[in-house]
């Protein structure tokens, strides 16, 4: 009922409103962030190779890769227009979004993760991220599976919120450089391992959590309110 109350309001492919920045997004995002991972060059990583654990980078750019094509699928996946036109796609492509896109780019994220060169404090935030990324994603293909498709919905929503996160991630990232790095020589003691792992961390935690808190007050919002 939810689904098709939705679908009568977005009849063109331009709404709801937030659809074509978020579309705008993902492009700028990829292109910004994947062509230094297709060099298979790993000098030209921006994430340094972490000590002693010789997997990091094929992992690293397969994570990049597969997560691409979790952004990519996603945006169709919540694109209203795209899903009343073109269910059967919806379907094809939702198998994608789960068994290309975010299963391995999430066990990849796990494990990379885990060792992080940032530090502590982002290595929790990525082991948790992956977790919650995983089991939203693999609960919503269930819900699908069931034909449960209000619950299939919801934490299909949580997901994809997951997913386009790694964007808020890096703008938090750029706030907390500008506020930080002038904080150098203070807050820090000139300790600039100390200030990349706090600036790491800060983005990595608020990048997540705060969208999927959003995601949550949305979800409730629109729950039907049961009748009195
Ligand atoms: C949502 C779950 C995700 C987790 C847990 C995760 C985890 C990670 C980890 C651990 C790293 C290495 C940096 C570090 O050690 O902290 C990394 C790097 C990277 N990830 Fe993800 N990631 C996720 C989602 C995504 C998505 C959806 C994309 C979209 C394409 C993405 C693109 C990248 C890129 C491009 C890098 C390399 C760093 C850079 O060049 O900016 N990740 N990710």
């Amino acid at each position: 009922m939810q689904i098709a109350a939705e679908n009568r309001v977005a009849r063109q492919w331009w709404q709801p409103a937030w659809m074509a920045p978020l579309l705008v997004l993902v492009v700028a995002f990829i292109a910004f962030s994947i062509p230094p991972y297709l060099s298979l060059d790993p000098a030209r990583s921006r994430v340094p190779q972490t000590e002693g654990f010789a997997p990091h980078y094929p992992l690293l750019v397969a994570h990049v890769m597969f997560a691409s094509v979790a952004m990519v699928t996603g945006c169709f996946q919540i694109w209203p227009w795209f899903r009343r036109r073109y269910l059967g796609t919806h379907r094809m492509m939702g198998r994608l979004y789960v068994f290309g896109g975010v299963v391995p780019a999430g066990i990849m994220g796990l494990t990379i993760g885990a060792v992080s060169p940032f530090g502590p404090t982002i290595r929790a935030s990525n082991v948790l991220l992956a977790l919650v990324w995983l089991t939203c994603t693999i609960a919503g293909f269930r819900m699908a599976r069931q034909g449960r498709f209000i619950e299939h919905r919801r934490w299909m929503i949580r997901s994809v919120v997951l997913t386009m996160s790694v964007i808020t991630n890096r703008i938090w990232a750029v706030i907390a450089s500008i506020i930080l790095i002038p904080q150098l020589p203070t807050t820090f003691g000139g300790n600039e391992a100390w200030m990349v792992q706090t600036i790491a961390g800060l983005s990595g935690w608020l990048g997540w959590v705060l969208p999927l808190l959003v995601a949550e007050w949305w979800i409730v919002e629109r729950r039907p309110t049961p009748a009195t």
